[in-house]
């Protein structure tokens, strides 16, 4: 059955501005954050501490995360790659991060330079030292329904890595379908094979990106299976560098608008979650692709 409440993991700040060619300002930034929890947001994911080469967008975190903290009650998940990450990210007080492995050989290549193997060994120490400090670590888990190299992805190949991030200390999952190309029996196939390996479906969070239209039927399959967390970006915005075709995540008002009518309570406020929105896509010059910020704002 659907879950009573679901908990919206937001993106936008990070999977979303990270894919903009366009160096957005830090005030940018940091405005745009205070607005999301302005709008009723509760988890914010914040920015990434990794190689400023690698996401050249992101290279202000130092100067951005400080600029959030007169924001309360909301937690700021920030993503971490390695402990020169975590170093970076405890100095300024982060209590939430998150790592990111792949189910592919080609991803964790092109988006860690590593094999799977060694991007787990890399996480070991990360996860080990954040749970030490109380830290609360997620896990996502990319190329989990298909990979642009690699196409079709096995169940079998995700589970494994999936259980080895729990066994790591990971205190949740986010399974990310990076390229959009899952469909709702993929999903349901994915998930009973994860809890017949044994992980729990309260340890998992979907995350999907929209490039074939799927991602809210996804959501909804997910939902079904009893998923309650759910990652989405404002406006529709995101997108991988590392991953060719990677388009937008399912858009956080669109997901709304579904819970909506699904009688669950999220406690946003899709007006002022759309007007964030509108106001962003100003600021990076494009209209937002999300149907429900088109269909809620005004011309
Ligand atoms: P590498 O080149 O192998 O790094 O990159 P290294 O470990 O060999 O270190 C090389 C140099 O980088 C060293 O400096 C390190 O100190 C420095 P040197 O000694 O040469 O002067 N360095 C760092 N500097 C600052 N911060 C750091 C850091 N780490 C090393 N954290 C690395 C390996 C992991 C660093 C690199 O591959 C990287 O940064 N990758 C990040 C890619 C990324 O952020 N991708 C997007 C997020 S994933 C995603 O979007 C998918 C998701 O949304 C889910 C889905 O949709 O599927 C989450
Ligand atoms: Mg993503």
């Amino acid at each position: 059955g659907l879950p009573a409440s679901v908990r919206i993991h937001e993106v936008g700040a990070r999977d979303g501005l990270q894919n903009e060619k366009a160096v957005v300002p830090t005030e940018i930034k940091a405005e745009f954050i205070h607005r999301l929890a302005d709008a009723g947001l509760t988890t914010i994911e914040a920015t990434s501490f990794v190689h400023p080469k690698w996401v050249p967008q992101l290279a202000d975190a130092e100067r951005l995360f400080p600029m959030l903290d007169d924001i309360e009650g909301v937690a700021l998940p920030v993503l971490v790659p390695n402990e020169r990450g975590l170093d970076r990210a405890l100095a300024l007080g982060a209590d939430r991060i998150a790592v990111f492995a792949s189910a592919t050989e080609s991803f964790a290549k092109a988006n860690l330079n590593r094999t799977v193997d060694e991007s787990l060994q890399m996480f070991a120490p990360v996860v080990a030292r954040a749970k030490e400090q109380e830290v609360h670590v997620r896990g996502y888990l990319s190329m989990c329904f298909g990979d642009p190299w690699e196409g079709a992805v096995p169940v079998h190949q995700v589970v494994r890595v999936a259980k080895s991030l729990l066994d790591l200390g990971c205190d949740e999952l986010s399974l990310g379908d990076t390229i959009g190309v899952a469909t709702p029996a993929h999903v349901r196939s994915l998930l009973a094979a994860l809890n017949e390996e044994g992980v729990p479906t309260s340890a998992i969070g979907v995350h999907f990106h929209d490039t074939y239209g799927q991602a809210l039927a996804n959501t909804l399959a997910a939902l079904q299976h009893g998923v309650a967390t759910v990652d989405a970006s404002a406006g529709g915005l995101g997108g991988c560098p590392y991953a060719k075709s990677a388009t937008g995540n399912l858009a956080t008002e669109d997901l709304v608008w579904m819970l909506q009518g699904l009688g669950i309570d999220t406690g946003v406020d899709l007006g002022r979650l759309t007007a964030t929105s509108v106001w962003l896509a100003e600021q990076l010059g494009r209209p937002s692709p999300s149907r429900t910020v088109r269909a809620l704002s005004p011309d």
